[in-house]
C-alpha cells in the first residue's frame, strides 16, 4: 500500500477555537468539512491529546476559520505547533468573537463558521464534531490556503497529531 496516494486529497486549513468558560483553546486542523445545508452543518476532526479537543467537549460549541494565503509560518506555528494547554494562542494577534462565544482569527482568515456541537464520533486517535452553524461570515477577498499550497508553497510539514499524518513520509 502506498499511503502517499492521500496526499492528493484535496483540502483547506482552519483554525478551530473553542471557549468552554474557563479559557480558550485553538488548533490548526485541515480536517474542516461542509457535511450538508439544510440544517446547515460542518464537521471538524481533532486529536484527543489536543488541548482544544477537550476544550470543544467541554463547551460544546466551537468556531472554525478559514486560513488565507497571507497567513506566513509564524501565523502556521502558533495555532499548529504550539498547546493552549500553557500558551494563550491569541495572545497579540487580532481577532474577534463570534455567538457562540469562541474567538476566530480576524486576519490570516478569510471566513468563518460558529457551531453548536450536534453530534461527536469517536474515531479512535481523534474525534469528528459535527456542529450546526449559528454564526458565520466573511473577512477578506484573499483566497484560502489549501493543504498543497501549505506543502508547496510555504513548505510546510504535517506533524503526528494531524489526521493526514502517514508516517514520516512529509
Ligand atoms: C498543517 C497542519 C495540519 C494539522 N491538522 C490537524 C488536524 O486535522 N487535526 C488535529 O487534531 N490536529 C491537527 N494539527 C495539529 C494541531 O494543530 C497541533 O497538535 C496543535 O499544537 C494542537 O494545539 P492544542 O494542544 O492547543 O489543541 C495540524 C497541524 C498542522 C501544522
Amino acid at each position: 500500500m502506498d499511503a502517499s496516494a492521500l496526499f492528493k486529497f484535496s483540502s483547506g486549513l482552519y483554525v478551530v477555537s473553542a471557549d468552554d468558560g474557563e479559557r480558550t483553546a485553538a488548533c490548526l486542523v485541515n480536517t474542516g468539512l461542509q457535511v450538508t445545508s439544510s440544517p446547515l452543518q460542518v464537521s471538524v476532526t481533532v486529536n484527543k491529546e489536543n488541548f482544544t479537543c477537550g476544550a470543544i467537549e467541554r463547551a460544546g460549541h466551537f468556531s472554525l476559520a478559514v486560513v488565507d494565503e497571507s497567513a506566513d509560518m509564524l501565523f502556521v506555528g502558533r495555532f499548529g505547533f504550539r498547546t493552549s494547554a500553557d500558551y494563550d494562542k491569541y495572545d497579540g494577534i487580532a481577532s474577534a468573537v463570534a455567538a457562540t462565544g469562541d474567538p476566530y482569527p480576524a486576519e490570516h482568515a478569510c471566513s468563518f463558521v460558529a457551531c453548536n456541537v450536534v453530534q461527536t464520533l469517536d474515531v479512535g486517535t481523534h474525534v469528528t464534531f459535527v456542529g450546526e452553524v449559528v454564526d458565520a461570515g466573511n473577512l477578506s477577498d484573499v483566497p484560502p490556503m489549501t493543504y498543497a499550497y501549505y506543502h508547496g508553497t510555504l513548505k510546510g510539514k504535517t506533524p503526528p497529531k494531524a489526521s493526514s499524518y502517514v508516517g514520516g513520509i512529509r
